[in-house]
């Protein structure tokens, strides 16, 4: 089989690198890829959103499956375009795609299929947005209802933080279109987590548990990131919270979308919040995390691409998914500046030392390759993952490995993985 991934960051690496090792595939290709996805698929310079560019080159190319990375294709309805040509494609279409396009959907979503959320109100106004939102005091969460590259919502603890995230949506309009509408939401405390699921419309098979660290400082501080590490298995999911968690959360999205007619095939990634024995979802996304994918395709035993297929097909209740029992941490290391405006073109070096230490894989995300040597070329530059016997183990291996690499500006939390044995952050 040829397969095309789509996408050019370290989850998008991960899943060229998961798919190249299957026997059933003789080609992967990447658009745009990156400087470490070259490595193992050969990358071609169209743009993860420029659709129809994507289906020309896969009809050309004979590409047997298509497996896109990020949210904005999805939403864009690269699904169905794909799908209208005969193209073989892995994820929802886009009236599936729009439980992470709009917070709005999402949240009247759940509301109806009853899956367990905070409480919230909607507005087109700003001025009724603000009128509620001093009528409830802070806490309280300010979402842009459409994609604001991870930026539109703004957990506010005053008031005043929260009439000037109104603001700087709905009348600044800081994010154009997707800020017409917002949702205004209870803050809700907890232990996050991503819960990430393989779904063909009717069968659910659960990923590994897995936790990311979305603060760009130790001990969660500072502004939030696309997410700064991650780690797999997730301690805090224990039996019984996993179990509410596919009855109460996972298998009633998808059913709810299939009663709704929008058969939703892919992944189905919720963020969660634990309190105690209470789980309440916080949003659903149309993909898989990034880092999370890193560490979870690093734990992954089992072939990736016959599951895709099975997804695509509606034949996902044949299979399941094996993992390793071994535990995995992927740190991000992220240019000087990130998540604000950031460097570009700083050299890297130690990245052969680094790979050739045992359980390590070292994704890339932000890289170019100029001259044969590799520079940043983003925010968040590598993913270096490693596995070791327990997590305590994967988080010894990584950060000796991400200690022999370096460039100007490299900058990175010292304490991913740790909160599972702390449980405070
Ligand atoms: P989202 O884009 O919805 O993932 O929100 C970004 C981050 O904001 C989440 O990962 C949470 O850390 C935080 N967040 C979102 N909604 C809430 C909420 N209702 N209560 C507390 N924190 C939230
Ligand atoms: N790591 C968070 C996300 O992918 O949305």
């Amino acid at each position: 089989m040829q397969i095309l991934v789509i996408g050019s960051g370290g989850r998008e690496h991960a899943l060229a690198w998961k798919i190249a090792q299957s026997p059933r595939v003789a080609k992967v290709w990447a658009a745009p890829g990156n400087a470490g996805i070259a490595d193992v698929a050969e990358c071609v310079p169209i743009s993860a959103s420029d659709i129809r560019l994507l289906a020309d080159f896969a009809e050309r190319t004979r590409i047997d499956l298509t497996v896109v990375g990020p949210e904005l294709p999805l939403t864009l309805g690269i699904v169905d375009e794909f799908e209208r040509r005969g193209l073989r494609i892995f994820g929802p279409r886009k009236d599936g795609a729009v439980v992470e396009g709009s917070k709005v959907f999402a949240k009247n979503f759940m509301k109806k299929h009853h899956i367990p959320t905070g409480f919230f109100q909607t507005f087109d106004r700003a001025e009724e947005a603000k009128r509620y939102i001093r009528e409830i005091g802070a806490p309280l969460v300010v979402k842009a209802d459409g994609l604001a590259a991870g930026k539109g919502v703004t957990v506010c603890f005053e008031l005043s933080e929260a009439l000037e995230a109104v603001e700087k949506i709905m009348d600044e309009r800081l994010f154009g279109d997707a800020g017409e509408r917002i949702v205004i939401e209870e803050y809700l405390e907890g232990e996050e987590v991503s819960f990430h699921a393989l779904t063909d419309g009717v069968t659910v098979i659960p990923l590994a548990s897995s936790r990311d660290h979305k603060r760009v400082f130790n001990e969660d501080q500072g502004p939030n990131t696309g997410g700064m590490g991650a780690y797999s298995p997730a301690p805090i999911i224990t039996e019984p919270i996993h179990r509410q968690i596919m009855e109460q959360i996972m298998i009633p999205a998808v059913t709810g979308m299939a009663a709704e007619g929008r058969t939703y095939k892919g992944i189905l990634y919720a963020g969660l919040m634990i309190s105690g024995h209470a789980v309440k979802a916080l949003e659903f996304n149309a993909r898989l995390g990034d880092p999370e994918t890193q560490s979870l395709l690093v734990r992954m035993e089992s072939d990736l691409v016959p599951l895709l297929e099975a997804v695509v097909d509606g034949r996902l209740r044949d299979h399941m998914i094996d993992w390793n029992p071994d535990a995995s941490v992927c740190v991000v290391m992220a240019s000087k500046g990130y998540p604000g405006p950031y460097d570009h073109g700083a050299l890297i070096t130690g990245l052969e030392e680094a790979a050739a230490e045992p359980g390590i894989m070292i994704f890339h995300a932000g890289t170019s390759r100029v001259n044969d040597r590799i520079h940043t070329g983003g925010g968040r530059v590598l993913g270096v993952t490693g596995v070791g016997r327990d997590l305590q183990d994967a988080i010894a291996v990584t950060y000796r490995a991400v200690k022999k690499i370096h460039w100007e500006g490299a900058h990175y939390r010292t304490d991913i993985g740790t909160r599972a044995f702390t449980g405070t952050i």
